[in-house]
């Protein structure tokens, strides 16, 4: 500490320094702290260092100013130790944006790396890469299958990429009984962390607790990592990372100290500064028993039966308001859809997608296979609006749609339950290689299927309906091969639950109409955008943002655009058909989704023109070099990377003139 205080004494003189060894600090509070801050990352009046600051899908980081020195010369890394104090303050009680790490690195530059799910640590393309020389602990609250997060309540320590060496869900082991207390990362209150290495046993320890409690002796998760290969120059920076996903939220540090060689000085937890706010929780729904102590054997009894009930009670438990009576055909009972899913365990488990984990189940009465999906949704607000919308969706009937049988309420959970769908979702399809390939003619039928049920959402059902989420993770095929659109209007269910001042923005990176980045609203026009990328996902076998070595952004539309100006559009198609389609159709199909993820949406056609222009009744207009002079590319890597990017008319110049991410 004096050794930070006569640096900062010196360097506020404006006298000349030259760097002391900086080997611990300690900040009980970050009020007039140096850190290196980027992003989102701020410190706030009251002393907080708030690494996300709620506005979604983007990224903060905050390090200590200078190197700190972790071996000398060749010798292996020093031993270190350090604790800090956190919060996370979601808007919802129980979802949340990734989360927070405290973080190791070579570099302090993370300007390539992504938000959401990477948590401002990695991208796609260099996640894992040992080239990356970071070693993290990770507090997650998000389950990430490409990951495997084992839960939304999560610490890992991570070794240059997301997926944790060692994980384990948040908790402590209790001095002394040795029992395990879970504790929750979304919770709103602080909680400590301490992260140890022993150069001696190259273990690295992590360790929480809440803060009243003293660090626990035992640790919650051990694990040896070689931080020579982490660690390759004498020093390393060391700092947070964090970002936010879909939902908004903030990460904050409360306090932090490090030290090498040695137990870190422990923090002032009396004296941090406050989390902002906290809203109340609802009340527990306990039962409260009171009986008159008559005879001890009646009261045992008493409480066994009420035990029991309650159990049975909590078990299959429901939230069920007046107005759902109107609803009634469509509401399943929890206990029916446990049953069918033999009370949701791991094995019926078909996936778990952005907003939820899906299940299999049979029902008991009909033995009909439905897919029950588990949204965990705490607001109250607007959701007899979306429960109505559920219902009015629920009527509707297209062979390519994924019906929507009905839903079930529980506290903090919103069940849905559709139709199964024997062959899983397309995405597996276009990416697991371990998949059979999809002939160009399954291909075509499967567009020209997804085409249709957006036709009958759009125009020919008694209402509009906007799918707002259309990818092909959410086209799923029945046992002929059908495509069939699933989740209509489930992005609406997190629209409804927040203010309408602050529309935002919800649907998937990457098929996001540009506009959707200042409108905030949803169109006819933003759902036709997200099929052309979808079309050009299934045509060319490809996501529609890749990243290659240098992290840098690659559009999949600009390949195609590419293709498209060399008159060699065919060579854009999924190179797993060896060539094995037919040219003339490949390049009317490219040459469509070019023009359906126009990023001007007048431009875009509407769904019943693609109809014809699918089905041969009408000719696609000759693009040209016009259609394209806006550079799509700019509007899109503007809109991939920052959603309030106010959208610019004409651009010219190309991806190297583009600002990254930041
Ligand atoms: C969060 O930070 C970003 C980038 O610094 C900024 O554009 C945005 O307005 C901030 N959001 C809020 C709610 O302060
Ligand atoms: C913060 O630390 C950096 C790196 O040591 C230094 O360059 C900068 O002048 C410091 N700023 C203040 C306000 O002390
Ligand atoms: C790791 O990154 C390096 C440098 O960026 C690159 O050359 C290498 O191909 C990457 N390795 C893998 C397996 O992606
Ligand atoms: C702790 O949390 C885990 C995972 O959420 C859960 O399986 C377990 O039952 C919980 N234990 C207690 C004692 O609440
Ligand atoms: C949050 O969890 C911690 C640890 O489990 C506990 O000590 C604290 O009382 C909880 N706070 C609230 C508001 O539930
Ligand atoms: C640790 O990493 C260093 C540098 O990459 C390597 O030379 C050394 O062999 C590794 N040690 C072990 C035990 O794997």
């Amino acid at each position: 500490m004096s050794v930070l205080l006569l640096f900062l004494f010196l360097t506020l003189h404006g006298l000349p320094v030259v760097f002391p060894a900086v080997d611990q600090f300690t900040f009980d509070g970050f009020a007039g702290a140096n850190l290196s801050l980027d992003g989102t990352a701020v410190v706030t009046p009251d002393g907080l260092l708030m690494l996300t600051n709620g506005t979604t899908l983007l990224k903060g980081h905050a390090f200590y100013p200078t190197r700190v020195r972790f071996r000398d010369g060749a010798s292996s890394p020093r031993s270190f130790s350090t604790a800090f104090v956190f919060g996370i303050l979601s808007e919802y009680a129980d979802i949340s944006s990734p989360g927070l790490a405290f973080v190791i690195s070579g570099s302090n530059d993370f300007s390539t790396a992504l938000q959401s799910q990477y948590m401002g640590l990695a991208n796609a393309a260099n996640n894992g890469n040992v080239s990356n020389h970071f070693l993290a602990v990770e507090l997650d609250t998000v389950v990430n299958a490409e990951f495997g997060d084992i839960s939304n309540n999560h610490v890992g320590i991570d070794v240059d990429g997301l997926t944790s060496v060692v994980a384990g869900n948040a908790g402590y082991y209790e001095d002394g009984t040795g029992a395990f207390r879970n504790m929750s990362l979304l919770n709103r209150t602080a909680a400590q962390v301490w992260v140890d290495f022993d150069a001696r046993t190259s273990l690295v320890s992590v360790t929480m607790a809440p803060l009243e409690v003293p660090k626990p002796k035992k640790p919650l998760l051990s694990t040896t990592v070689n931080l020579s290969s982490v660690i390759q120059d004498e020093s390393a920076y060391v700092g947070f990372s964090s970002s936010t996903g879909v939902v908004s939220s903030r990460h904050y540090v409360l306090g932090w100290s490090f030290k090498m060689d040695g137990e870190a000085r422990a923090l002032n937890t009396q004296n941090l500064p406050a989390l902002p706010f906290t809203i109340p929780k609802s009340p527990s729904k306990t039962l409260k028993i009171l009986l008159p102590i008559a005879s001890a054997a009646l009261v045992l009894a008493v409480a066994i039966t009420v035990v029991v009930i309650d159990r049975r009670r909590r078990r299959y438990a429901e939230l069920k308001e007046d107005w759902e009576t109107e609803f009634g055909p469509h509401r399943f009972s929890y206990k029916d859809l446990f049953h069918a899913t033999d009370g949701f365990c791991d094995e019926r488990l078909l996936g778990i997608g952005g907003f939820g984990r899906v299940y299999k189940g049979v029902l008991p009465a009909s033995g009909a296979e439905v897919a029950v999906k588990k949204v965990s949704h705490e607001s109250r607000q607007g959701m007899r609006e979306f429960i109505s919308e559920v219902v009015s969706i629920g009527k509707i009937r297209h062979r390519n749609l994924v019906r929507l049988l009905g839903y079930c309420r529980r506290r903090r959970e919103l069940l849905l339950v559709y139709d199964h769908m024997p062959n899983g979702s397309l995405d597996k399809f276009l990416y697991d290689h371990s998949m059979p390939v999809l002939s160009w003619s399954q291909r075509l039928g499967i567009i020209k299927d997804v085409a249709s049920s957006i036709l009958y959402l759009h125009e020919d059902w008694e209402q509009v309906v906007l799918h707002r989420d259309i990818k092909a993770s959410n086209v799923l095929l029945d046992a002929d091969m059908n495509g069939r659109l699933g989740d209509f209007g489930l992005a609406r269910l997190y629209d409804h639950g927040t203010d309408p001042q602050s529309t935002h923005v919800v649907g998937t990176m990457g098929y996001l109409a540009p506009e959707l980045g200042h409108t905030g609203k949803a169109s006819k026009a933003s759902d036709i955008f997200a099929f052309g990328v979808f079309v050009m996902e299934v045509a060319c076998g490809q996501r529609p943002i890749t990243q290659d070595e240098h992290g840098d952004h690659l559009l999949l539309v600009d390949r195609v655009v590419e293709h498209w100006r060399e008159g060699t559009i065919a060579d854009a198609v999924d190179p797993r058909l060896r060539g094995d389609f037919a040219v003339e159709e490949a390049s009317f199909v490219l040459k469509l989704c070019l023009l359906c993820s126009h990023p001007l949406p007048d431009v875009r056609p509407g769904i019943r023109q693609i109809m014809q222009f699918l089905d041969g009744n009408a000719p696609l207009p000759e693009l040209s070099e016009a259609h394209l002079s806006v550079n799509m590319l700019a509007l899109m890597q503007n809109q991939a990377v920052n959603y309030s990017y106010s959208l610019p008319l004409t651009v010219a110049g190309n991806l190297s003139d583009i600002p990254g991410p930041r």
